[in-house]
């Protein structure tokens, strides 16, 4: 028998959200509010189910997580949910089972509360607020503590400021002796979960509540409760990141992701986001109005102003924008630059190379101190294939050149301007491969 299963209920039919997409695929930044709460079970245990009722949520969690999915194909409610998963459960000693909707609460947060679970036979937690909202009602009676759902609470009972948060230890023992007996008589119509406490209290079972902070248990149950966990979460994130030494200019326009690493002495200006993966090494800048996801920024990077940047890597002291997309597994090694209206697709520039304007370079390997003529292109796409461009150490290439891939430019070569390249150049060799200009002399005067 395993120790302790953490069940997440993600199967209510956020009818509230008044959204077509289930409530636990919307967005928190960068991730989906289940991913929070999976990603907080799986810190404790590799034991986690999560219950379901709609194939978009099961297939994003099978896509990403190795964990148990199982079904709740009527919402009767969050008694009737956690009773149908009772095979799942039965296994275990303990079973701990959390909202999916509840994503703010810390990795720290949850272990305390399981830890301080053991000598019971159900633990709530709760919060307490000056906005208890429509959450369920904590009501303390002699030993005993019971919760009343909002919509069922007398008018004294909506004035308590302790609320439920949703999140429960059971000995799996003591639940299976009452799971069975709560009923749907209630203003709902539903089981609800909470109810347990009533049949735990006459069986004289051990039940207490756990006090956990306000921010970290917020539920989302409509558009405006998502919102407001976004922000508290941005803030939370920006002012670690405050306090790791991150100078950040304007609090109220920069997001960045909560897997996202940054250097101190990092500087980012207004109108930022930094997501997934990103981690940003010190002395860098990440000008206005740029998005990086999963970007790897060295040290000491300018990054002019308005980069998208993408699953790529800008290597010590390189530079870009303003007004560049760089992309797929792209690389700016160091001291390379690639500037204005410059997009770069699985694209390394060498060292000291530069990219400075108007060009496309695509499956493209730039040797070092290259330079690329503004409005540069590698024709890497015959309709079929993705074909590759290299370019030797210290090539200089002309403006308005393009590369019909695959094709090779040797080390020390050029080619000019306007040319259209379809044929590998050798070392130390200039393509040309234009017209040649001829001159019609006389011609304006002729034409009058
Ligand atoms: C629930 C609690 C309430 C508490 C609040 C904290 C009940 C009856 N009430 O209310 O006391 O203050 O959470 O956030 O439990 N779910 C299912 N299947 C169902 C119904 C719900 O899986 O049949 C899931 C939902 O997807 C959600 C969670 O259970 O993740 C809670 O359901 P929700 O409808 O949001 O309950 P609340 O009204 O928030
Ligand atoms: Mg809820």
């Amino acid at each position: 028998m395993s120790n302790t299963g953490v069940l997440i209920m993600a199967a209510g039919k956020g009818t509230r959200m008044k959204s077509a997409h289930p409530k636990v695929l919307h967005d928190v930044l960068d991730k989906k509010l289940i991913d929070y709460v999976i990603e907080n079970a799986l810190s404790y245990t590799q034991n986690v189910s999560v219950l379901v009722s709609s194939d978009e949520v099961s297939e994003y969690i099978t896509n990403k997580y190795p964990i148990k999915i199982l079904w709740q194909r009527e919402q009767l409610g969050t008694g009737h949910a956690v009773k149908i998963c009772c095979e799942w459960w039965s296994d275990f000693k303990n079973l701990i089972v959390l909202n999916g909707d509840v994503p703010l609460m810390k990795k720290s947060s949850l272990k305390n509360f399981i830890d301080s679970s053991l000598n019971y036979d159900c633990v709530i937690t709760s919060f307490i607020t000056e906005n208890p909202g429509a959450y369920g009602r904590i009501v303390h009676e002699s030993n005993n503590i019971k919760i009343v759902e909002f919509k069922d609470a007398s008018d004294d009972e909506k004035k308590i400021k302790e609320v439920n948060a949703g999140c429960y230890a059971f000995k799996v023992k003591s639940l299976e002796q009452v799971i069975n007996l709560i009923d749907n008589n209630n203003a709902q119509g539903e089981y609800y979960l909470p109810d347990v406490l009533k049949f735990m209290n006459q069986k004289n079972m051990r039940v207490n509540s756990f006090i956990m902070p306000e921010l970290e248990m917020l539920g989302v149950n409509n558009q405006e409760e998502l919102t407001n966990i976004n922000l508290i979460l941005r803030d939370e994130i920006l002012k670690k990141h405050l306090s790791n030494g991150v100078n950040i200019l304007d609090l109220n326009s920069v997001y960045i992701g909560s897997d996202v690493e940054i250097d101190p002495d990092v500087k980012i200006m207004p109108n930022v986001q930094i997501w997934g993966k990103s981690k940003i090494l010190s002395g860098s800048v990440i000008g206005s109005g740029s998005i990086l996801k999963n970007a790897v920024i060295g040290h000491d990077v300018n990054i002019i102003a308005y980069a998208v940047i993408e699953n790529s890597e800008l290597k010590n002291n390189s530079k870009a924008g303003p007004f560049i997309y760089i992309r797929e597994n792209s690389c700016l090694e160091k001291n390379s630059f690639a500037g204005k209206f410059v997009e770069l697709k699985n694209t390394i520039v060498g060292e000291n190379s530069k990219v400075p304007h108007l060009s496309y370079m695509g499956d493209a390997v730039l040797g070092h101190n290259v330079n690329i003529g503004a409005g540069s292109i590698t024709c890497n796409y015959d309709g079929k294939n993705k074909n590759k461009t290299h370019i030797g150490n210290n090539c200089f290439v002309g403006s308005d050149t393009m590369f019909i891939a695959p094709v090779e430019i040797g080390d020390d070569s050029a080619t000019a301007a306007g040319s259209v390249i379809t044929k590998d150049i050798p070392v130390n060799s200039l393509g040309v491969a234009r017209e040649r200009q001829i001159n019609i002399n006389d011609w304006s005067k002729r034409k009058k």
